[in-house]
């Protein structure tokens, strides 16, 4: 048969080995920890889902919809997507689940993994991972500084407190499209000198010219109307009241009139938390805004939101540039190895350790010799070696792999003996 290459991951996507997992742990159970300290509960929703809930989710005409979906259809003719993100599925499980009945915001939170077809580079990927806040069915400003509180404290709780906080309002359904107006009226003079997606932009989408980062639509920028001199008023007073909100909560922020967000669904408050003294190139560690469309977009009872995702790969990985320990996920604490073909002596061994401690069985056909080196080099604690004559009496020979100090130990003794302290 022809030699042929062997088989590696799809590009794009990574595995995170066990020597990085225990890292990823910590912000897990960080972010687990602030959730919960928040009132907020745990929701899983499914990777897949309807295409439509996506697209008009997320907005026909925004990254995430077009060029960045997995898109599928299964086997029964079903379009499908793999989800770029969780809130438009919150928002549906809200609704599904009966959450829009309970007590009112439903406060949610999920971790799991989302899929985007962006170009790979650093700090992005086609598939990474998401800690997902949302606070549905409240339309309170708090609830708006709430959420930006709860990003701010769980990257404060992973030891990441040297943050900027980008804030922008960018209106609603009722104002937002008079000043749309006005932005494209300031750009279509201009279009023939924009790079050519932003001159598809003026038209369809003109808020994204805002936060495009080509250097030859820079020039524009500075002189285009900003929404926060046309927001109607129940908007405008939203957005004093947050910042009064997290001046109270002594969250510093800069007030940013070109973030807009890439996601369609976003009315008055957006934010998006940076690693403090980053050029603006970098990506956002977590980002998130106000949605009170979106329920209705999906074709749900119209609902107010607002919530915010942390991106966990470029958490982790700041994380360890800033010297956070790395966590190795710890193997077994006890290396259980027969002298020999003892394998069914040897897998009662190890039941009858794992009843206090971690246990796992050499059962290679090699030395007891090149065993005890292999138990070595995954930094057992003890090891637990038996012949067959060991064996038939029941007895193991403990030794504490630290100091090489070994006694004999009958079975039913072990756990007391390996007890932990
Ligand atoms: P987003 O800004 O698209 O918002 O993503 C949120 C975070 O996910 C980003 O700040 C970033 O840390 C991480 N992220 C996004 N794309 C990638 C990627 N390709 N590779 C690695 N990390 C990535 C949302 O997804 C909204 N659903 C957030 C939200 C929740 N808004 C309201 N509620």
């Amino acid at each position: 048969m022809p030699k042929t290459e062997p088989i590696k991951a799809v590009r794009g996507v990574r595995d995170i080995l066990p020597e990085e997992r225990g890292l990823w742990r910590v912000a897990e159970q960080a972010a687990a920890r602030v959730a919960h300290r928040f009132g907020y509960r745990e929701i899983e929703t499914p990777i897949i889902e309807r295409r439509e809930l996506i697209e008009r989710g997320v907005g026909e005409d925004s990254d995430a919809a077009t060029k960045e979906l997995y898109r599928f259809e299964d086997r029964g003719g079903r379009q499908l997507a793999l989800r770029p993100e969780a809130t438009a599925s919150v928002v549906r499980a809200y609704f599904e689940g009966g959450l829009n009945q309970g007590p009112q915001p439903a406060r949610l939170y999920l971790m799991g993994p989302m899929f985007r077809y962006d170009r790979p580079q650093k700090g992005r990927y086609r598939q990474f991972f998401q800690f997902d806040i949302e606070a549905i069915g409240g339309s309170s400003p708090a609830l708006d500084a709430e959420v930006i509180e709860v990003a701010r404290a769980w990257l404060f709780e992973v030891g990441l407190k040297e943050l900027t906080l980008e804030l922008n309002t960018i209106g609603d359904s009722i104002c937002r499209p008079a000043y749309l107006d006005l932005l494209r009226a300031y750009y279509r003079p201009f279009k023939s000198r924009l790079h050519s997606e932003c001159q598809h932009r003026v038209e369809v989408n003109p808020l994204r010219l805002l936060d495009c980062k080509v250097p030859q639509c820079q020039p524009f920028k500075a002189d285009a109307p900003r929404i926060t001199d046309h927001l109607c008023e129940p908007c405008a007073l939203a957005w004093k009241t947050v910042r009064q909100l997290l001046d109270a909560a002594g969250i510093e922020y800069h007030l940013n009139p070109y973030l807009v967000r890439g996601l369609d669904y976003y009315t008055r408050t957006v934010f998006e938390f940076y690693p403090a003294g980053s050029t603006g190139s970098q990506d956002a560690l977590a980002s998130g805004g106000r949605y009170d469309g979106l329920a209705a977009a999906l074709s749900w009872e119209s609902t107010p939101g607002v919530g915010f995702a942390g991106g966990l790969d470029r958490v982790t990985e700041l994380m360890a540039t800033e010297g956070e320990q790395v966590i190795t996920e710890p193997a077994a604490e006890v290396i259980v190895l027969p002298d020999g073909d003892l394998v069914a002596e040897a897998a009662e061994v190890a039941r009858l350790i794992r009843t206090v401690r971690s246990a796992a069985v050499d059962y290679e056909p090699r030395s007891l010799r090149a065993k005890m080196r292999a138990a070595d080099k995954q930094q057992a604690k003890w090891a637990v070696l038996f012949s067959a004559e060991n064996a038939k009496q029941h007895k193991v020979q403990l030794r504490d792999m630290r100091t090489g100090e070994q006694v004999e130990v009958s079975w039913p003794e072990l756990p007391e003996r390996l007890l932990p302290d």
